[in-house]
Order: structure tokens, then C-alpha cells, then sequence
């Protein structure tokens, strides 16, 4: 990498540092999408390449596999994995109990899907991803193409009827054309503001024809690990209830740093 890393970056890399030193040999893992993932993914591979960990690793999208076959990472599918001990992933926005907005990178589908089939999910993030309450962060509904104007309209008139601030709803775009996900849908982006029921809402939003999955991750997260540019990370564990604070040391020169 060229330059200083940007205290952003710093952050998200020791979240990601900190939470790789949970995966064990012999675990199956779930791998993340996105940023943040990305940099838990070079650290795993760092990790095979200097100490012989020995994981097998199911991505949630296609560049995660990528970027974990590049790196020496020993890539299986879900179905082959069956179950899995343990994903780590990121995330666009974090509560208190630890309730998410995923999806930001157009991943939610497979991450819910791997977050759900896994004994423990970690979530890695830096500070400015913790909110009171979820939704300044767009919340993310993967639909159908078929038909995904009525699948829209149905998804702004059952908005009426929840406690949110507003209710506007777009089709991500990528250049002129709309997004298309690894599994071919498209991406409704609600611009809620403030959710007050994340629980009711996912519900709600699950049940209307068209809609494959929304980015709400509720009661799915057991650990979040909250990177600082400084080198500080705070782990909160929401089943144990407990928060505790540890530096993670790195080296800007670190081989990991040279192609990002
Ligand atoms: C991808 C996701 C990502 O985890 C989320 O968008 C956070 O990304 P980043 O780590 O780049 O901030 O949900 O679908």
C-alpha cells in the first residue's frame, strides 16, 4: 500500500487482527463481505501461511472467495461444511444488543444464510458503526427481479404501518444498470432514518411476495469486536454481557499492507 493507512483502515484492520485469533485448525468458518471482512480474510491467510492454521473457510459472496483462494485459504461450500463453528463478518450498523443493518456490499443473503448456519457470529466493525438505533444506515431488501416494482410498492405501503421515519425505497444501481446479486436478484435500499421495531419490521418485510431477505441480522450476533485507529479494540460478548479492552499491536510496514 502506498501511504498511510487512513485511521479508518487502522480501525477496521485491528477489529479484524483481534477476531482472526478466534479461528482454531479443524474449524469451519464463515467468511465475511466486505472491507472489513476482507482485511480478516488476509490475516487468516497470513495466519495459514506463517503458523500452518488449518481451517476451512465458506465465503458469502464470490469476491470473498476470491480473495481467500488468493491468499491460501482452503475454500468449501455450506453444503459441504454442513454447519459451521464460527463467521466473522462486518457490518453498516450495530446496536447496543448487538442487532445489525447488513448488506451494504450486496452480501446479505449468503451472510444471513452462513451467519445462521454457525455455532457463533462475530461481528468486526470500527467505532463509527455503532448507532442507539438502527436505520440512518439505508436497510437493504433483496427481491426478485420479476416483478420488483410491485415487490417495492408493497414494501413502501406496509412501511405506513411501522415505526419509521421515513419511507423512501430505491433500486441500487451499479453505473446505469441495477445492482445484480451473486444469486442474480436486486437491491431495494430503504431509507428508513430511525427504525423503532427492527424485529417487527424484518417480519413484516420477509412476508411480502418478491422479497428474498432484508439486512436486518436480529438476535444472529454473539460478539462484536469495535477497532480504533489508535490500536485499541473493545469486545462486547452479549451472552456473556461482558466488555473488555485490549491493544492490538501492528507495523504499518507489514506484509499485509503491500498490495491492498
Ligand atoms: C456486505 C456487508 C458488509 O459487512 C458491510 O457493508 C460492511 O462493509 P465494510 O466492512 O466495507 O464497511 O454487509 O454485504
Amino acid at each position: 500500500m502506498s501511504g498511510e493507512l487512513s485511521p479508518i483502515d487502522k480501525a477496521k484492520f485491528v477489529a479484524a487482527k483481534r477476531a482472526a485469533e478466534y479461528v482454531q485448525s479443524g474449524m469451519r468458518v464463515g467468511l465475511g463481505t466486505g472491507s472489513t471482512a476482507a482485511w480478516l480474510v488476509r490475516c487468516l491467510g497470513e495466519r495459514v501461511r506463517e503458523e500452518g492454521l488449518r481451517f476451512r473457510g465458506v465465503p458469502t459472496s464470490a469476491r470473498t472467495a476470491e480473495l481467500a483462494r488468493e491468499v491460501g485459504i482452503e475454500v468449501i461450500s455450506l453444503e459441504e461444511a454442513g454447519w459451521l463453528d464460527l463467521t466473522i463478518d462486518g457490518a453498516d450498523e450495530f446496536d447496543s444488543e448487538l442487532n445489525l443493518i447488513k448488506g451494504g456490499g450486496g452480501a446479505l443473503l449468503q451472510e444471513k444464510i452462513v451467519a445462521t448456519a454457525s455455532d457463533e457470529m462475530i461481528v468486526i466493525a470500527d467505532a463509527a458503526k455503532h448507532v442507539e438505533t438502527l436505520g440512518a444506515f439505508p436497510l437493504p431488501v433483496e427481491v426478485i427481479p420479476f416483478g420488483w416494482t410491485a415487490s417495492q410498492a408493497l414494501i413502501e405501503e406496509a412501511l405506513v404501518t411501522m415505526d419509521v421515519l421515513g419511507r423512501k425505497t430505491t433500486l441500487r444501481m451499479n453505473g446505469d444498470q441495477p445492482y445484480v446479486t451473486d444469486e442474480g436478484n436486486h437491491i431495494l435500499d430503504l431509507h428508513l432514518t430511525r427504525i423503532g421495531n427492527a424485529r417487527q419490521l424484518a417480519m413484516l418485510v420477509n412476508q411480502i411476495p418478491g422479497v428474498v431477505e432484508n439486512g436486518l441480522f436480529i438476535d444472529i450476533c454473539d460478539r462484536v469486536i469495535i477497532g480504533y485507529g489508535d490500536g485499541r479494540v473493545e469486545i462486547r460478548d452479549i451472552n456473556a454481557g461482558t466488555v473488555s479492552e485490549e491493544r492490538v499491536e501492528f507495523l504499518e510496514d507489514d506484509n499485509l499492507f503491500r498490495d491492498v
